[in-house]
């Protein structure tokens, strides 16, 4: 049940050598990467501030790959549809910073981008069961937002495998995304759970050689495609 399924890695340009971001872009398309994951971060919902609109926009006219927004903002409904229109084929508010997520969602997916939810580490799955008959993927935090870098969290396996039942139970197409603290160690673990958009900025951006480490996670999975 958990095979033949569409396996992709989404780079986090956030651990990315911005003076060159151009140059790590191509390496990962290189690479294999299936999609481009920004972190878009406001200081607020979040104690960092990372890049914004003008930032997707470029990337946008720069790569083949689709855009992943990951909106780590306070008032996310205000901006969302913006990165659409940025250029972001995917974009993916916190359930926790945002009281009408369904509006967000659907203004997401007004502006032709699939929509997605994001859950912090402490929330619930419960939290998004209500969402779930009007998304096109949820984000399972495995870190703390707000940093690259961080430990993996082991809790959010039996987390996604919950969350996978609920979307199975229900007959719904909805990926499963998980962003934080992913490396070639627990990448198999995270997939056989049931997560299909493997997120790994350090994984890959520390590494000397970014597009052998994309190759490299990516062959860590073709058991599961
Ligand atoms: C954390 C971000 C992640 C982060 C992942 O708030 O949402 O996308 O860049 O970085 P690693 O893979 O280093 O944990
Ligand atoms: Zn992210």
């Amino acid at each position: 049940m958990l095979n033949n399924r569409n396996i992709e890695i989404a780079p986090s340009i956030l651990s990315a050598n911005f003076a060159c971001l151009g140059d790590q872009i191509e390496a990962v398309e290189r690479g294999g990467a299936g999609i481009l994951h920004v972190d878009v971060m406001d200081g607020h919902f979040v104690p960092n501030i990372t890049v914004g609109l003008p930032v997707v926009k470029s990337l946008s006219k720069f790569t083949r790959l689709p855009i992943d927004a990951h909106l780590m903002i306070s008032d996310p409904g205000t901006y969302a549809a913006q990165f659409v229109e940025a250029g972001a084929q995917m974009v993916s508010v916190h359930v926790e910073a945002d009281a009408h997520l369904h509006r967000t969602v659907m203004s997401i997916k007004a502006a032709g981008a699939q929509a997605g939810v994001v859950l912090n580490p402490s929330t619930p799955v419960v939290a998004v069961e209500e969402a779930l008959q009007f998304v096109d993927y949820v984000l399972v935090m495995s870190v703390n937002p707000g940093f690259g870098g961080q430990k993996f969290i082991a809790q959010t396996l039996d987390k996604v495998k919950r969350l996978r039942q609920m979307i199975l139970e229900r007959q719904l197409h909805v990926r499963i995304e998980i962003d934080g603290g992913v490396d070639r160690s627990n990448i198999e673990s995270v997939v056989a759970a049931g997560a299909e958009i493997i997120v790994a900025g350090s994984a890959i951006f520390d590494k000397p050689d970014a597009e052998a480490a994309v190759k490299e996670l990516r062959n860590a999975t073709v058991q599961w495609v």
